[in-house]
Formats: C-alpha cells, sequence, structure tokens
C-alpha cells in the first residue's frame, strides 16, 4: 500500500481508538504503521463504498453503515453526501493533479502546500473523513477523561462548550466547518472557519469538527441549520477527540 493510501485509509477507519493515529499530519508523520485496524464495528457494517481508484487519491469507506447515525442523519442524507459530495472531491481531485508532481503529496500535504482548486478539494476530502470519524453510532455520551478535564478547563464545562460550539456553527455565514481545536499548548479553541479551511493550515490540531455546508443536512433537516448542529451531540465521538488530544505532537 502506498503511503498516500495508507494515509487516507488509516483516517477513515473510524470505530475504535487504535485507528485514530493518523488523524492529523504530526501523527502521520510520526507514525510507522496502522494499529488494530479491524474492529468488530467495521466488520459487520456494510460501509458506503470508496470510488473506484481513478487516480492516487482514493477515498477511504466509511467505518459505519450509512444509515447507523440515524435518527441524527438518515440514509439518504448519508448517501448524498458520502457518494456524492465526498466522493466528488476526490474525484476532482484527481483530474486536477493528473500528470503534476502534486500527484505524489499527501492529502496532509496538500493542504499545508497549495492553495486554489487543488488546496480546496484536497481538503474538502480530508475534512470529510475527520467528520466521519467525528461521529459514532456509539456516540452522543458525556466525555470523560483528557478531553472533559482539557473542557473544563478551557471552557467551563461540556455544556458550556456545547453551547458556544453551537452557536459559532449556527452563526457561520455561508459554508464551512466549525472545529475544536489544540493549539501547541494543548489549550482548546473552538474554530469557525469557512469553505474548505482546516486547522492544519494554522498550525493547530484538529479534534473534533462539524460540516455546517448546507449539503451537510439539507434533506434530514431542509434550512435548520440550528437542529442539526444540536443532533449532533446525540452521535459526537468523544473517544476520537480524545485520542487526537492525547496524541497530537508534543512539545
Ligand atoms: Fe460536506
Amino acid at each position: 500500500m502506498q503511503r498516500r493510501e495508507f494515509l487516507t485509509t488509516s483516517l477513515a477507519t473510524g470505530a475504535a481508538i487504535a485507528t485514530y493515529s493518523l488523524a492529523n499530519k504530526a501523527n502521520a508523520e510520526t507514525a510507522a504503521k496502522p494499529t488494530n485496524a479491524a474492529t468488530p464495528a467495521a466488520a459487520t457494517v456494510t460501509a458506503g463504498a470508496p470510488v473506484a481508484a481513478t487516480g492516487p487519491f482514493v477515498q477511504p469507506p466509511l467505518s459505519y453503515s450509512l444509515g447507523a447515525l440515524a435518527p441524527f442523519l438518515k440514509e439518504e442524507q448519508m448517501n448524498y453526501h458520502f457518494n456524492k459530495h465526498h466522493a466528488g472531491y476526490f474525484k476532482k481531485l484527481n483530474t486536477l493533479v493528473e500528470g503534476k508532481p502534486e500527484a505524489k503529496l499527501s492529502l496532509e500535504e496538500l493542504i499545508l502546500q497549495s492553495q486554489g482548486p487543488i488546496f480546496n478539494n484536497a481538503a474538502q476530502a480530508w475534512n470529510h473523513t475527520f467528520f466521519w470519524n467525528s461521529m459514532s453510532p456509539n456516540g452522543g455520551s458525556n466525555p470523560t477523561g483528557l478531553i472533559a478535564e482539557a473542557l473544563q478547563r478551557d471552557f467551563g464545562g461540556i455544556e458550556a462548550f456545547k453551547k458556544a460550539f453551537g452557536e459559532a456553527a449556527i452563526n457561520l455565514f455561508g459554508s464551512g466547518w466549525v472545529w475544536l481545536a489544540a493549539d501547541k499548548d494543548r489549550k482548546l479553541q473552538i474554530l469557525p472557519l469557512p469553505n474548505a479551511d482546516n486547522p492544519l493550515k494554522h498550525k493547530l490540531t484538529p479534534l473534533l469538527t462539524l460540516d455546517v455546508w448546507e449539503h451537510s443536512y439539507y434533506i434530514d433537516y431542509r434550512n435548520d441549520r440550528a437542529g442539526y448542529v444540536a443532533g449532533f451531540w446525540s452521535k459526537v465521538n468523544w473517544d476520537f477527540a480524545t485520542h487526537n488530544l492525547a496524541t497530537m505532537a508534543k512539545t
């Protein structure tokens, strides 16, 4: 398996903490091998299949079925989002890099080094995989341990964090992403970013994200972004955030 495929594939296997180790650039640089990629959940669901590889960048499969996040997100919503929108970014990116030096880079390298259409499509490809991992069919419980302590320290607790994150998501004008990210001192911050922008570009470590592009919720929620944002907490994957915080590059 080529390094690029390894990175994207590993990033997508989100059902077990052990498979989150390549969730950011720093970890991707240092990780030597995937750990325990096979998980009970991943083994028993028929995830959305990855698009056929027509270039160097391959959409990783979901680690859960398209309907597994219902009632928060139903199968039709997830099918369009995963198989049309997310797949479309990979398809477009492969077209854009064909025959160019960028075809040999990883998604993370493209995010850090490129601008314009290549950046937009590489970041959207990466962001969505991170988003799928930010949710879990078994998610939704309150955070514990390291992430709970950090949320208490930096936001005053989980409820205060949810309120601030939710307001940022609702108030983000147009299309974009709301991120929970950590700086080099592991201080947490909420980062609402437009379009395809993500924390890697700002030298921050992403921990969790919510897609607030309209295509992410319009089938299930129409124009009710607030309803979509509220539902996110029922499937949020705190194990993923905890792992990202615990394994981020040490300073
Ligand atoms: Fe999206």
